[in-house]
């Protein structure tokens, strides 16, 4: 895709900090006063100073109220809001107004709807109906995002700007003609020649050869499975895609005030598939991420936790933004849960823990119209005299007792591969068991490595794995050599490396690594599958083995695997069609290190079980123990002399963490007061200890 506004005298470093105004954490939300008159915007401001807010996102979907008829432009209401959230010390996370294009916008130029694969229209009225490789909604998007910069690009409250919203969240995928051009563009680029296009594409089969780029579509609704290289490079191609739409936009923002950071909220969590988000990062000045619990899940602090190390993960370690999540209960679940008290404090600090320097929410007022009113808020409907407020008002205080904690790192010596690739991949349709889902996978190795207090950095399959002393890579399907090599060489270095099942099978073009699975990863581990023994629905298979916890049982997934000379079958199944065949194998490597295979999916005693081996094993174990369902993380000062210790309690009864050899000793921030070898952390609560 064409780069639009590429101001070459960009420098990075001379892009201040979004925070460098802000005392301590960032606390605040999405604030849309145009939804609102005087009276209730003069009362914000008051609430505001109450809570203690400090940062704000404003004119997210603000275009329709800025220009309700093309070229007409309102500023006022804009300006009069900038203007007194500076006076109330308030920072402005300033939104281009793009998320959604003004009504008359898409009557005049239908053309940049987007299009579902089956070709249906999607029409304006809801939120976010554009194409965005429309080259005219790309014009009209820029024309905004100048505009705003233009306006207010010597304001004081400006900290950040905040590009679109969410962008791919309901159209990751188009199917426009516009994209299809696109897709073509982008097909050009990778390929060179049709020629190489029918290789990688495997396009002898089905008579699917191409003549012509030209003849290339969108991997539209069609009579069976269309070509899986061809749905695999849409992925690619939609996720940069999308990402060029930010990327033109912050240029248009950044020839006007190179000075300020840019960025967009990510979506970074369990169920955000569309965006490969560690291909994005280094677009973004600070990455920002909006993360809702899932009602259904009981394990949602799990998950929530896994979304904070994926968002410090895609930070490259960095502190992030946590720009949205919800003081109560969403609307857009099936049946939406209110948090119950203690929640969203433990929440909140769930993700300063992990990284986060600004805790925010969607939306600071709670609609009284809309799409979204019956969505908690800061400022709920009943109002003030209300939990969620008090709520909201202890947060803010909690928020400014932990400023000290500002700019700290979470370190730890475990990591995980998370890669969008092998996501896409693994889920292609026409597979050995439709029933395998990547995210299920990475899940459940997170979960365990949580109920065993390992904090682990959640990275790309090529990141820098030196000082890991354990790396698990979860059904990484796809993998290209060069990253096969780089976790190779972590084992070599002498870390535990576990790969599990449906990992390195294909190349980066789908096609299948010849000679046993899992091709990528044969001669890291010594072992070979001959075929794969996917499970029917509800069957299941005994696995026998010290490594989990004597006797386990599997589902989804066996495979009938060979061990070479010098690899140890650890576990067998016990039953079933591959009884007496290795279930999980360890191969020592180099002189210290190993490489695991797990080729079947344990149940969660047994996963834990395997999980807490494999962390001994490594050394990787938590230096502080603390009984189930009490969550432990520490964020570092950058010259290790100072940590901060959260103890977040998910339970119903009171913990005490530390104990004789591994005392907790300091200063509790929360309560400030000393912590002389025993910390009490009462149920539901926080407790944050700074040492050293
Ligand atoms: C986000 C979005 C917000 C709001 C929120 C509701 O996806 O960015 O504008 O819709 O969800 O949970």
């Amino acid at each position: 895709m064409r780069r639009r506004t590429a101001p070459d005298s960009f420098d990075p470093a001379a892009v201040r900090p979004w925070n460098d105004r802000i005392s301590g954490l960032g606390f605040g939300g999405d604030y849309n006063p145009e939804q609102w008159p005087e009276r209730v915007r003069l009362e914000d401001l008051e609430l505001m100073r109450e809570a203690g807010v400090n940062l704000l996102s404003v004119a997210i979907f603000a275009w329709a109220t800025i220009e309700p008829r093309e070229g007409e432009l309102e500023w006022g209401w804009l300006d009069d809001t900038m203007d007194r959230l500076h006076d109330a010390g308030i920072r402005v996370a300033l939104a281009t107004a793009t998320a959604s294009p003004p009504p008359w916008l898409t009557r005049k130029h239908p053309e940049i709807l987007p299009r579902m694969a089956d070709g249906t229209v999607m029409h304006q009225g809801g939120r976010q109906s554009y194409a965005v490789t429309h080259p005219v909604h790309r014009e009209y998007a820029l024309r905004m995002a100048t505009r705003m910069a233009e306006r207010y690009k010597s304001h004081p409250a400006l900290a950040l700007w905040h590009v679109d919203n969410e962008i791919g969240c309901h159209v990751p995928r188009d199917y426009s003609d516009a994209a299809a051009a696109a897709f073509r563009e982008w097909l050009r680029a990778r390929y060179g020649t049709v020629e190489n296009l029918n290789e990688a594409w495997g396009t002898a089969f089905w008579s699917q050869r191409y003549g012509s780029f030209d003849d290339v579509l969108p991997p539209l609704v069609a009579p069976t499975f269309a070509n899986p290289t061809q749905q695999l490079d849409f992925d690619r191609f939609s996720s940069d895609a999308l990402l060029d739409y930010y990327r033109d936009l912050r240029d248009a923002l950044r020839a006007i005030t190179p000075h300020v950071p840019t960025t967009t909220n990510l979506m970074a969590s369990s169920h955000t598939k569309g965006m490969d988000y560690f291909t994005w990062a280094p677009e973004l000045d600070v990455v920002a991420n909006d993360h809702y619990t899932v009602a259904a899940n009981p394990d949602r602090h799990v998950e929530l936790a896994f979304s904070a190390d994926l968002s410090r993960g895609i930070a490259g370690g960095d502190p992030w933004i946590l720009m949205e999540h919800s003081t109560s209960a969403v609307n857009w679940q099936p049946r939406n849960r209110s948090k119950l008290p203690g929640e969203l404090l433990r929440n909140s600090l769930q993700h300063v823990a992990r990284g986060a320097d600004s805790v925010m929410f969607f939306q600071w007022r709670a609609s009284a119209a809309g799409a979204e009113k019956y969505h908690s808020a800061m400022v709920p409907h009943a109002g003030t005299d209300t939990d969620v407020w008090r709520d909201v008002v202890n947060l803010g205080r909690a928020l400014r007792a932990l400023g000290e904690v500002r700019g700290s790192r979470v370190r730890s010596r475990a990591a995980m591969v998370v890669d969008w690739p092998s996501w896409w991949g693994a889920e292609l349709d026409a597979h050995p068991t439709q029933a395998l889902r990547y995210m299920d996978q990475v899940q459940a190795w997170y979960a365990a490595l949580w109920r065993l207090g390992v904090t682990v950095d959640l990275v790309p399959p090529g990141a820098d794995l030196d000082g890991y002393g354990l790396v698990v890579l979860p059904t990484t399907y796809l993998v290209t050599d060069a990253d096969a090599a780089n976790v190779a060489a972590a084992a070599e270095r002498g870390a535990t490396v576990a790969i599990t099942y449906f990992s390195g099978v294909v190349d980066s073009r789908d096609h299948v690594r010849l000679g046993g699975y899992p091709g990528a990863f044969r001669d890291l581990l010594g072992a070979r599958t001959e075929e794969f023994f996917p499970l029917l629905q509800g069957e299941t298979v005994r696995v026998e083995g010290k490594v989990v916890g004597g006797t386990a049982t599997a589902d989804l997934w066996t495979e009938k695997t060979h061990v070479a000379d010098g690899t140890e079958v650890v576990a067998t199944y016990d039953d079933g069609a591959l009884r007496g065949w290795p279930a999980i194998t360890r191969r020592p490597v180099g002189a210290h290190g190993s490489a695991w295979y797990a080729a079947t999916r344990l149940d969660e005693a047994g996963l834990v079980a395997l999980a807490a081996h494999l962390v001994d094993e490594a050394g990787v174990g938590p230096d502080v123990a603390a009984p189930p369902g009490v969550e432990v993380v520490r964020r570092w000062s950058d010259d290790g002399t100072t940590s901060w210790l959260f103890a977040i309690n998910h339970t119903e009864s009171e913990a005490m963490l530390g104990s004789g050899d591994a005392p907790v000793q300091g200063t509790e921030l929360l309560t400030d007061t000393g912590v002389a070898g025993t910390l009490r952390v009462p149920a539901g609560a926080v407790r944050v200890v700074r040492t050293g």
